[in-house]
């Protein structure tokens, strides 16, 4: 006897499987969201200070000289783990004064140095700027970029 596929059978096999893919691209999906919200973007810390630093990061234009996990430009140090190399991570009060004296030492007329230009941010300018940095930090990354330059 010769095995046929009838239209019905046929017609069971796309609409089943389209749904079973159906099914795991809406889990895929609700799983990738789950997991940034909840693990990788620190949403919750996400106070008014730290919008206001990323402001005054898009205003003055660091990001011309400066990557952010790993995006931007290259003149500078990426400085999304800045505060883990400063060793300030947890202290947004030591934080904020390691860059305040960093920012009103720029820039530093190192002789072969490359220099970073002074700004002549207010105080409350660098502490939002502080948390901000604090905040990018903070992201799960998952170890990226991979720079523990100094
Ligand atoms: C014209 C280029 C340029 C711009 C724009 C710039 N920087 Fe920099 N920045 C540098 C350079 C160059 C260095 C490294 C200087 C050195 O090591 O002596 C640096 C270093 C730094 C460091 C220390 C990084 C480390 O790893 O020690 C921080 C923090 C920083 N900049 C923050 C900022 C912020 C915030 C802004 C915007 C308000 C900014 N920079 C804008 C050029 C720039």
């Amino acid at each position: 006897m010769r095995e046929v596929m009838t239209k019905s059978m046929a017609r069971n096999i796309f609409y089943g499987g389209s749904l079973f893919f159906i099914i795991i691209f809406v889990g895929l999906s609700a799983h990738s969201h789950l997991y940034i919200t909840s693990t990788s973007t620190n949403a919750a810390t996400l106070t008014e200070s730290v919008a206001a630093g990323k402001r005054v990061w898009e205003d003055k234009a660091c990001i011309n000289c400066h990557t952010i996990l790993g995006e931007g430009a290259y003149f500078a140090p990426e400085v999304g783990n800045v505060m883990t190399r400063w060793g300030v991570l947890d202290d947004p009060e030591l934080a904020f004064e390691t860059l305040k004296g960093w920012m009103e030492s720029q820039p530093s007329g190192i002789e072969g140095r490359r220099q970073m230009p002074q700004f002549h941010l207010t105080d409350e300018e660098i502490r939002d700027l502080s948390n901000f940095l604090i905040w990018t930090d903070k992201i799960d990354a998952q170890d990226w970029p991979p720079n523990d330059a100094g």
